[in-house]
């Protein structure tokens, strides 16, 4: 176990906190001991805490017991929060803390996981021009043994190409749009339609679609974010691609979609990866500009699943 005493250097009133770290995996995350979140965070464990995110790229606080704002407060340390959308079904006092619930306030099960999206790969807000900083989630209700938390590290992910594979993705930007992304993904682009989607009453769905998410896509511009992105703070060289990222730059929009699909299917080796399996109390932040993650599989018709999120911005 690591152990970082963090010592106020001008301020002789403030005490010291020890803060340890335990390595969650082979070569990225860890656990850190020996605090409270719902309590007061001085300025001096706050920079701890931003050198440790930059340090291990996912941290994990254990029995923690945080409320919405207290969660918020939490996320604060990192940056700004994004204000966010309330869940229709679990609404949250504080738009910086929204919850993504399987369940309604009674306990009902609204029949999906709450974000179909976020069973792949990605890294969240990746298709904004200034995509997030960190994500801070917390457990408030978690299945037993199931609906873990899957990382990449995208540092290590870089590091294990060979340099002809190096080279060719350090000139690649992507193009990240997450509906369109999702519409590859799902077939629906009019050159992947099938004859099913051929009825009348199909393809005036597909146009009708088609129609708004282009309009928006020309009308708010589109996103771009080099494959090999220096991280903004370390400046280590990382993958910056997942769900999101759906078509290569300065391509034929078929070809360059199939050409992403292949970026993103890299092969991950074992060591960089890091499967979190949930507790309650449990509160992970984690570098959006270094990890990729998704949600793994459970019953969400069976076994309920509430958490509570904020994203912090670049
Ligand atoms: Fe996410």
């Amino acid at each position: 176990m690591k152990s970082d005493l963090v010592k106020p250097p001008d301020n002789p009133v403030e005490p010291s906190v020890a803060l340890h770290f335990i390595p969650l995996s082979e070569t990225f995350g860890a656990q850190v001991s020996g605090l409270d979140l719902s309590s007061d965070i001085s300025d001096i464990v706050k920079s701890a805490l931003n050198q440790a995110l930059l340090d291990h790229q996912v941290l994990l606080f254990r029995q923690q017991d945080l409320n919405e704002d207290q969660q918020a407060r939490v996320a604060e340390v990192f940056g700004p929060c994004r204000p966010l959308w309330q869940n229709q079904f679990y609404p949250s006092q504080n738009n910086r803390a929204h919850y993504l619930s399987n369940v309604d306030m009674e306990g009902r099960p609204i029949g999906r996981h709450p974000d179909p999206g976020s069973t792949h790969w990605h890294s969240d807000g990746s298709w904004s021009v200034n995509p997030s900083k960190a994500t801070v989630l917390y457990g408030i209700r978690v299945p037993e043994g199931e609906g873990v938390t899957h990382f990449a590290n995208m540092y290590q992910l870089y590091e294990d190409l060979d340099q002809p594979a190096k080279d060719r993705l350090r000139k690649l930007q992507a193009e990240h749009n997450y509906e369109l992304a999702r519409a590859a993904r799902q077939k629906r682009l009019p050159w992947q339609w099938s004859r099913a989607d051929l009825s009348v009453q199909s393809l005036l769905m597909h146009v009708t679609w088609w129609k708004s998410v282009i309009g928006r896509r020309f009308r708010d511009g589109a996103v771009f974010h080099p494959i090999v992105r220096p991280h903004p703070e370390t400046g280590r060289p990382a993958l910056y691609i997942g769900d999101h990222a759906w078509r290569v730059r300065g391509r034929f929009w078929p070809s360059g979609i199939k050409l992403m699909k292949e970026i993103n299917s890299i092969r991950f080796n074992a060591s960089a990866r890091y499967d979190h399996k949930w507790q309650p109390g449990d509160l992970l932040v984690w570098d959006n500009r270094s990890v990729l993650h998704k949600v793994g599989t459970y019953n969400f018709l069976d076994q309920v699943r509430i958490m509570r999120r904020c994203v912090v911005e670049s």
